[in-house]
C-alpha cells in the first residue's frame, strides 16, 4: 500500500501489516454486536477520519524460530483519507495516524485483551476534553468498546497514543501497545521538510526475551491468549497485576523495569538503509522506564528540528539528546555529504558516573539484572547505500510558537510546588499515592489561566543506592507547557552532578525529565478544555505504583 513512510528500510521478515484489508469505506460506524459500547457515538459529530481501532493479542515472528506473543493495535479505515492510516513497516507497533490541525477524528477503540485486562486510549500530547484523554477512569471491560471523538487543535507535531488503565500501563505497553499520532499543518507544510520514505519513525523500546522468544515483564511471560483457561499468566492477570500493583513495594517497581534488548519499531537489529539524502528521523522513547543519551556515532551533533508538541522556533544543536520514557524528539539527520558505503549508529551513551540517573550504578538493584540504565548501546544503525541528490535545505526559522513570557504567570514569584519523594518503597508525587477518585486531593486551576508549576525531584540522601533518588519524567494531561529552568537542589552540591546540555527544552513539551536533586520550572497555560485531567510520571511502573495525581481545570 502506497502512503506508508519509511519504505527505505531494510525489513527483516515479511510484512506483518497492521491494516487488515483497509477497504470499508462506508461512512456508519459498525460496533461488533457481541461488543458492549461504554461510550457511544454521537450522530451530529461528522468526523473527517474515522477509524476501528482494536487492543488485541497477536502473534509475530520477531526473531528467528518461535514466534513472540504481543498485543497490538489493529487499525482498519471506515472513512477518510487512505494516507491518514499506515502502518510502522515491519512492525507490531503502530499504527500512524496522520491529521491535519482541525480535522475531526472518531476512534472505535475495542478492548479485545484478555480477561482482566481493562484499557482505554491516551492519546499522550493530544489536547482534548475530559473525556477523550483516556484518564484511567474511563478504561473499559475486554469486549466493550469506547468511542471516541475529537477534533484535533494541536499544531503540527508527533504525538503518541498508548493504554492509560490503572495500575496496568506498563505491562500493556510493554506488550506492544503503542502507535503514533502524527500531526500536520499548513506552516509546517511550507517548510518543505523530508517526507515519504525521508521521514523515519523511530520507536525506541527496551524488551527481555526468555529462550522461548517470550516477551518477559518482571519476570513474567506477557501475551497468554485469552480462553487459554488460565485467564492469563503470570504477571499479566488482573488478579495478578493488581498484586503486583498494589504490592508494589517490590523493588523492580520501585527501581522501573529495564529490558535487556534494545529494539527499535518493535525489532533489535534495525538498520536504516539511506541514500545520500536527509532524513527526518521522528524519535520516540517508548520505553517503559528507560532513559536514552542520544549521540552520532561519527561525532556530529544532533540536529534538532522539533520536541514533544510541536517543531522548535529554529533548529538546535545538541551534542547529544537525553530522551525519557514519553518524550519525542525530531532530528534532521543530513547524510548528503557522507559516501556509499559509509555506516554510521545512532547511540545512546553511558552516564557516567554521578551523572548517572541515580547517581550510582543501576546493576544488580534493577529487574531481572537487566543491563545498566545508563548503559552505552547502539540503538541503531545506518547505512549509506545509494546516491541521490538532496535539494533540501535546512531552514532557519521553524515554526512561529506563540510562546509565553515566565512574568505572564499569575503565580511567577510562587510557582505550584509539585514535591517527587520516596515513601516506603513507593515514589509518590506531593506526598500521596494516586487514587481514582475524583474527591483525591488534586490541585485545581482556572481555565485559561497561566501558571508555572515546579517539579521538585527530592533526594534521600540516607537511603541505598538508587533509592537516593531517580530520574522522573513527568507528563502532563490536557496542557502544553515550555520549560523555563532547572536547578540544582543544594543538597546535589556534595559529590553529584546533574546532566547537562543533554536537554532540548525549547518548544511545547507535555513530559519533562527531572534529573534527581533537580527543580525543574514549567509555564503553562489551561487552554480550551475543563475538566479533570492526570499528570503523572512516564516511568510506567512508577504511574503503575502511583505516582500520579489528578488536577481539575476549572471552567
Ligand atoms: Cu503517555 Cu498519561 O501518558
Ligand atoms: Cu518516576
Amino acid at each position: 500500500r502506497g502512503g506508508g513512510i519509511a519504505s527505505g528500510l531494510i525489513l527483516s521478515s515479511g510484512i506483518h501489516s497492521l491494516l487488515s484489508s483497509c477497504s470499508s469505506q462506508s461512512s456508519t460506524t459498525k460496533i461488533p454486536e457481541n461488543n458492549t459500547v461504554a461510550r457511544t457515538p454521537n450522530p451530529k459529530f461528522i468526523p473527517d477520519l474515522e477509524i476501528n481501532l482494536q487492543a488485541a493479542p497477536k502473534t509475530v515472528q520477531i526473531l528467528a524460530g518461535e514466534p513472540t506473543q504481543v498485543w497490538s493495535y489493529a487499525a482498519t479505515l471506515v472513512k477518510g483519507d487512505p494516507t491518514s492510516l499506515t502502518a510502522i513497516p515491519d512492525s507490531y507497533l503502530g499504527p500512524i495516524i496522520r491529521v491535519q490541525t482541525g480535522q475531526r477524528v472518531r476512534v472505535n477503540f475495542q478492548n479485545n485483551l484478555p480477561q482482566g485486562q481493562t484499557s482505554i486510549v491516551h492519546w499522550h500530547g493530544l489536547i482534548l476534553p475530559e473525556d477523550m484523554d483516556g484518564h484511567p477512569r474511563f478504561a473499559i471491560d475486554p469486549g466493550q468498546t469506547y468511542v471516541y471523538e475529537f477534533e484535533v487543535i494541536n499544531q503540527a507535531g508527533m504525538n503518541w497514543f498508548h493504554p492509560h488503565p490503572d495500575m496496568l500501563t506498563g505491562q500493556q505497553a510493554y506488550a506492544g501497545l503503542a502507535g503514533l499520532f502524527i500531526v500536520t499543518d499548513p506552516e509546517e507544510t511550507a517548510l518543505n521538510l523530508p517526507s515519504g520514505a525521508y521521514e523515519v519513525p523511530i520507536v525506541l523500546q527496551d524488551r527481555t526475551l526468555d529462550a522461548n522468544n517470550q516477551l518477559l515483564y518482571l519476570g513474567s511471560k506477557i501475551g497468554t491468549p485469552r480462553n487459554s483457561g488460565m485467564g492469563g499468566m503470570g504477571g499479566m492477570s488482573q488478579g495478578n497485576s493488581s498484586q503486583s500493583g498494589n504490592g508494589m513495594g517490590d523493588m523492580s517497581s520501585m527501581m522501573g523495569f529495564l529490558g535487556e534488548q534494545l529494539f527499535v519499531n518493535g525489532k533489535p537489529n534495525f538498520t536504516l538503509s539511506a541514500a545520500t539524502r536527509v532524513y527526518r528521523l521522528r524519535i520516540l522513547n517508548g520505553s517503559n522506564s528507560r532513559i536514552y543519551k542520544l549521540a552520532w556515532s561519527n561525532g556530529s551533533p544532533l540536529t534538532v528540528i522539533g520536541t514533544d508538541g510541536s517543531l522548535l522556533t529554529q533548529p538546535v544543536q545538541r551534542k547529544y539528546v537525553m530522551l525519557a520514557p514519553g518524550e519525542r524528539v525530531d532530528v534532521w539527520a543530513d547524510f548528503s555529504k557522507l559516501k556509499v558505503g559509509t555506516e554510521l549508529a545512532l547511540n545512546s551513551l553511558v552516564f557516567s558516573g554521578a551523572e548517572n540517573v541515580g547517581g550510582s550504578s543501576m546493576g544488580g538493584m534493577s529487574s531481572n539484572n537487566a543491563p545498566e540504565l545508563g548503559a552505552a548501546m547502539t540503538l541503531f544503525n545506518v547505512k549509506i547505500a545509494r546516491t541521490e541528490t538532496e535539494t533540501l535545505k535546512l531552514p532557519s526559522k521553524l515554526a512561529a510558537l506563540p510562546l509565553l513570557r515566565p512574568a505572564d504567570a499569575t503565580n511567577a514569584a510562587q510557582p505550584r510546588p509539585v514535591e517527587l519523594s520516596l515513601q516506603g518503597m513507593k515514589w509518590v508525587m506531593n506526598g500521596q499515592p494516586f487514587e481514582m477518585t475524583t474527591a483525591t486531593p488534586q490541585e485545581t486551576v482556572k481555565l485559561n489561566s497561566i501558571e508555572q508549576w515546579e517539579i521538585i525531584n527530592k533526594l534521600n540522601p540516607g537511603a541505598m543506592m538508587d533509592a537516593k533518588g531517580m530520574a522522573h519524567p513527568i507528563h502532563f494531561h490536557g496542557v502544553k507547557f515550555q520549560v523555563i529552568s532547572r536547578q540544582v537542589l543544594p543538597e546535589l552540591a556534595a559529590g553529584w552532578q546533574t546532566v547537562k546540555d543533554g536537554y532540548v527544552d525549547e518548544g511545547f513539551k507535555d513530559t519533562v525529565m527531572v534529573m534527581p536533586g533537580e527543580r525543574v520550572k514549567l509555564l503553562m497555560k489551561f487552554e480550551k478544555y475543563s475538566g479533570l485531567f492526570t499528570y503523572h510520571c512516564h516511568t510506567l511502573e512508577h504511574e503503575d505504583a502511583g505516582m500520579m495525581r489528578n488536577y481539575r481545570i476549572q471552567g
